[in-house]
């Protein structure tokens, strides 16, 4: 992939997401469940890395991409700037030099290492970045015990769903990574393969909405990045959303059906993007004997037609939306339609990011918190669209009807797909 645009988040480090809005008015976590969710999450992390080689983990595909061990180091950098330094007096840095490798994009906190030079970090060796961990995880636990105050507690459960974040990048940035290796990997092979390929699929039934004004944006004492607020009022017209996300079997329609030769269908810019790279499908599909293949975290599978199509960028969802007589929704119709109770709509988190047609940009009132913290996602609000729902590698449990995830227009390294919208 090209791409050398600007680092988006901190996650984008290819992350998506959020800061928390500073001083929060909401109630704090409980400092014992609390501390389960930052042993679980941690845990995680380390098991997301634990089939990957020392090789495997350093090596980086792209500039948007970031090593595995980059990602373990870096979620633990957070936690050590962001709650261990400031609150623990006699707290000594693992090394006074990691500051430097991977601080991400905080210009608040200091210089970095260059993000497309992330892969030169042959050293620290992966085995120093595990024990990095064990030493930020003996303080940030030694604090959650102390009976620390509101905002630590607020610090350290940002620092959990940041890193949860960081997951989900970890997974995707190894697919690119493996699949740029003409061998084609598997990352796991007992991955579990999709239940019912190439199951007939019925045709999409678009629901209707009424709109009017609508509130949407996160509400209430749960924990939500700060680009998710503040819940406001805002119009809707009319709409319809089908009830599934868009298949792969409707994909291959569209590509036979000379889609993406056909400039009347795109963006200007999207056009250009398909000229220069070549796009002739979604990111990993190969043609062979007539079949269609792509790269999966279980190494080359045969597409599946029944499965939601991913890895395609906005560029293209909304190309293929204009093929298909429709739109992509905007991010306010998606909410106020999955905040609807029995609506019958499918696929709303778990298999596949969705495009909306929505600039990722600040909500009424909306303020980046003071500080370091404050450039978490509020300086990443131009050029760039919102994703909405979830994908198969989202941590469970860490996507809700408010999140905003957002990427810029070309990226389709994430599982990112899409369902269609229409006017009533
Ligand atoms: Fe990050």
């Amino acid at each position: 992939m090209r791409d050398p645009r600007p680092p988006h988040r901190l996650h984008n480090e290819s992350e998506s997401p959020s800061m928390p809005t500073a001083p929060t008015a909401r109630r704090p976590a409980d400092p014992l469940d609390l501390l389960h969710l930052y042993r679980r999450v941690r845990a995680d992390t380390a098991g997301l890395a634990a089939p990957l080689s020392d090789a495997d983990a350093t090596v980086q595909s792209m500039p948007d991409a970031s090593p595995a061990k980059w990602h373990l180091a870096h979620t633990t950098w957070f936690f050590e700037t962001m709650v261990a330094v400031p609150n623990r007096p006699r707290y000594r840095l693992f090394d006074d030099r990691y500051g430097f490798l991977f601080n991400s994009y905080y210009e608040t906190v200091g210089a970095r290492q260059p993000r497309p030079l992330r892969g030169m970090l042959t050293r620290p060796t992966l085995e120093e970045v595990a024990a990095y961990r064990r030493h930020v995880d003996s303080a940030v636990e030694t604090l959650l015990e102390s009976g620390p105050s509101a905002e630590v507690l607020d610090l350290i459960e940002l620092g959990c769903h940041h890193e949860q974040q960081h997951q989900e990048l970890l997974l995707t940035d190894i697919l690119h990574l493996f699949a740029q290796n003409p061998l084609r990997p598997a990352y796991d092979p007992s991955e579990p393969a999709g239940a019912a390929r190439n199951t007939p699929v019925e045709a999409a039934r678009f629901h209707m909405f009424d709109g009017g004004i609508v509130e949407i944006g996160h509400g209430g004492n749960g924990f939500a990045f700060d680009c998710e607020g503040p819940r406001h009022r805002t119009l809707v017209d009319p709409y319809a959303l089908a009830d599934r996300l868009v298949t792969n079997g409707e994909w291959i329609a569209f590509i036979q059906d000379g889609g993406y030769r056909n400039p009347l269908l795109w963006l200007s810019e999207g056009w250009a993007t398909v000229q220069a790279e070549g796009w002739w499908a979604p990111l990993y599909w190969e043609e062979r004997d007539g079949e269609y293949w792509t790269m999966t975290l279980r190494g080359m599978q045969p597409v599946d037609r029944a499965a939601p199509v991913v890895h395609v960028s906005y560029f293209e969802a909304d190309a293929f939306a204009h093929w298909a007589g429709a739109r992509l929704p905007g991010e306010a119709e998606w909410e106020h339609a999955a905040t609807a109770p029995n609506r019958g709509l499918r696929q709303l988190s778990g298999d596949a990011w969705q495009w909306t047609r929505s600039a990722f940009a600040p909500y009424p009132r909306f303020a980046p918190g003071p500080g370091a913290v404050g450039e978490y996602n509020g300086k990443f609000m131009c050029g760039q669209f919102v994703l909405r729902g979830g994908s198969c590698v989202t941590p469970a449990g860490h996507a809700r009807p408010s999140y905003r995830n957002f990427f810029p227009p070309s990226a389709r390294w994430q599982f990112s797909g899409l369902r269609l919208a229409k006017d009533a």
